[in-house]
């Protein structure tokens, strides 16, 4: 049974209590996952890059053709009226678009207007004890869908192919599942981002081999750049996880995580290695820096 005591809803105008939090079941959203989302962290009494999920939440409805109701600022009043009913220092915020109600068949044009919903929770995303110890990542039999098919770049409502993946990984006992694109090339976690780290040399896969423009990933790259630690974007083949010194994932979710195996291989020392410590260190300051008070 999952908790929803601890949320709050922003829907159809008013924040209610999660649990009372309704829509209706011809919202295409629900229907054909027409629609994108952001996950967005509350920390600190304030909201982490939130700027930078708006502008990305807004590309994603302007490449859906899906015209936010009220405009970016509506949506950002939503957000922070949402954080401040949930009167927490620390949580998540998931916002939606949905396409809104329309006539069963897949036509967009039959939907009234689309529907904004947001939802501030705490959430886990793995067992307490591994955030600090790793995770145990395997390779997906599921590919990431290529760019033509569907943009990964877009975090629409769609995300069958990353929950098909993620239970392949549970029911093999992993905790997460590594996507490769359908070149072979590392794309990303279920729902992170992955670096690697070689010789204290920070690798992270291009956005064009299928990787979400991840919020953190972004942060980690402008702070291994602070720190001085050497960064590249570049493909990357399963031969580079299990050479790497360091393998780690990133999220607004679950921050950053680091891998202990992956397929079955230890990966360096258990916990976090030097580079992906003096990063995590880095990011919590980082994450006081760019908050905005809600
Ligand atoms: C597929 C996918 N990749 C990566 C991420 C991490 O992105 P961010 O750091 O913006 O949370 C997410 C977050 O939900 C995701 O869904």
């Amino acid at each position: 049974m999952t908790d929803q005591r601890d949320s709050k809803v922003w829907v159809e105008g008013h924040v209610v209590d999660g649990h009372k939090a309704r829509i209706s079941v011809f919202d295409h959203g629900l229907l054909y996952g027409d629609g994108l989302f952001e996950g967005i962290r509350i920390h600190g009494g304030g909201i982490f890059r939130l700027p930078d999920h708006l502008r990305r939440f807004a590309a994603g409805a302007k490449a859906l053709g899906l015209t936010l109701p009220g405009g970016l600022e509506k949506v950002e009043s939503i957000v922070l009226e949402t954080a401040r009913a949930y009167q927490k220092e620390e949580g998540y915020i998931r916002l939606l678009a949905t396409r809104g109600c329309g006539e069963l068949g897949v036509d967009p044009t039959t939907c009234e207007s689309p529907q904004l919903i947001c939802i501030a929770k705490s959430v886990s995303l793995y067992p307490v004890e591994k955030l600090e110890s790793g995770i145990e990542l395997i390779t997906s039999s599921f590919r990431r869908p290529s760019l033509d098919a569907l943009d990964p770049a877009i975090k629409s409502l769609n995300y069958l192919n990353n929950v098909l993946a993620k239970r392949e990984a549970r029911l093999r006992g992993a905790d997460e599942a590594l996507l490769l694109n359908s070149a072979g090339m590392v794309a990303e976690a279920s729902v992170a981002n992955l670096f690697v780290v070689h010789a204290g040399h920070l690798s992270t896969p291009n956005v064009t081999d299928g990787a979400l423009p991840g919020i953190t990933r972004w942060s980690i790259a402008t702070l291994a750049t602070e720190l001085g630690i050497p960064f590249g974007e570049r493909s990357l083949g399963r031969q580079d996880l299990f050479s790497a010194d360091e393998v780690f994932l990133t999220g607004t979710g679950a921050g950053i995580v680091p891998v202990a195996s992956f397929d079955g291989a230890e990966i360096g020392l258990p916990g976090r290695g030097p580079v992906t410590r003096r990063l995590s260190e880095g990011f919590s300051r980082f994450m006081g820096q760019n908050l905005t008070p809600f």
